[in-house]
């Protein structure tokens, strides 16, 4: 019926948000209500992130966002200095963007195919999205041949992406000109995915014990809290802009709390927007309001905004406000990365 070639011909494009000014629909939006006004007020929020000096904004990243189109949105807030941390899954910055930055694509497909057929060819379905199983193993032992070249100890995935972004170097750098663990290495815009085992790099690192049983890395996701934790505490301000729930969004909620432990009073976040499906209804930790963490101490009720959308429909319209009213072009670059570099030591 179909070969493989035939499925995957058409690969998905990343959404350029400099190359749309989105100012005037999103500003139109604030005389609207329901939904657009919510987006609206997200992004003048976030805009106000990037016009405050002492903000450190803080992305997070959930649900399969990089093979829907997203990458390139989240590499132009890198590279333009419009975000200073991310913390992410593991399948956005391994299994999509670096599976990317070694040349691999993702590419439009459909749900109404037969799945077996597709089981048969070895193609993947993220619902109308495809991915090459086989290029994805490839992905899974580069993870592993980057473990095997590490000193053995514990590492945070910060440190562990870093290398990622060195790898690429090594190799003349990323097959595209749009990967974010390339742009984040050369920026110094650190990087955390709390949950390192969930992904491509997860396969990597089962490998790499399974051969080194003695002596081996491992994922130290305590290392991760502290250091974002540090981050959070050589702030003045933050703000966190979520795309998603998830892991991602509690851990950074949550720095607020640790940093506090370790220091008194330390400030909520006193910005905070999140692009969500999840709702309220759903009694779970993804749909809790931003309102709901200001009981927990950890978000500041003043520039909240939820905004209950699908995120490649919200993220493009926000990021491309915050790109094009231009805050950015006036912001210090923090470099977090640098606030580590004293534990670089076996490099
Ligand atoms: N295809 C994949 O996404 C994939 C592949 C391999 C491994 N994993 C792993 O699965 C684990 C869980 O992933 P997760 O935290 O992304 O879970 P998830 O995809 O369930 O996302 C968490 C929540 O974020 C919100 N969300 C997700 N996508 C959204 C969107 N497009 N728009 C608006 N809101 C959205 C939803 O409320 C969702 O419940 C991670 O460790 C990840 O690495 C995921």
């Amino acid at each position: 019926m179909y070969n493989k070639k035939e499925l995957l011909n058409k690969e998905i494009q990343h959404i350029d948000i400099k190359a749309h000014n989105v100012v005037k629909l999103v500003d139109s939006m604030q005389n609207m209500a329901f939904s657009a006004r919510a987006l609206n007020r997200a992004a003048n929020i976030y805009n106000l992130m990037l016009e405050d000096k002492d903000c450190t904004i803080i992305l997070t990243l959930a649900g399969s966002l990089f093979s829907a189109g997203l990458k390139k949105v989240v590499y132009d807030l890198v590279n333009n200095n419009m975000v200073d941390a991310i913390v992410s899954t593991g399948a956005i910055m391994v299994d999509q963007d670096f599976f990317e930055a070694l040349g691999f694509k993702h590419y439009i497909g459909t749900q109404f195919i037969d799945d077996n057929k597709l089981r048969e060819l070895n193609i993947d379905r993220i619902y109308d999205t495809y991915i090459d199983e086989d290029e994805l193993r490839i992905c899974d032992d580069t993870t592993a041949e980057i473990f095997n070249g590490l000193d053995p100890r514990p590492y945070s995935s910060r440190e562990l992406l870093w290398e990622f972004g060195r790898y690429l170097e090594s190799k003349g750098g990323p097959k595209v000109d749009d990967s974010v663990i390339y742009s984040a290495y050369k920026k110094n815009v650190p990087i955390f995915v709390p949950a390192f085992s969930d992904c491509s790099a997860g396969f990597g690192i089962v490998m790499h014990q399974h051969e080194n049983p003695e002596k081996h890395v491992s994922f130290d996701s305590g290392k991760d809290f502290l250091e974002l934790t540090k981050i959070k505490m050589a702030s003045k301000e933050t703000g966190i802009f979520m795309i998603g729930g998830g892991v991602p969004k509690n851990f950074t909620q949550d720095i607020v709390v640790a940093a506090d432990i370790l220091e008194e009073n330390a400030p909520m976040h006193k910005y905070a927007v999140q692009i969500t499906v999840a709702d309220e209804r759903d009694g779970a930790l993804s749909g809790s309001t931003l309102k709901e963490a200001s009981s927990w101490g950890k978000v500041e009720t003043s520039y909240e905004q939820m905004v209950y959308s699908e995120a490649t429909i919200a993220m493009p319209l926000i990021a491309g406000y915050g790109y094009h009213k231009g805050a950015w072009r006036n912001r210090d670059k923090k470099e977090f990365q640098n606030l580590f570099t004293q534990e670089k030591v076996h490099l």
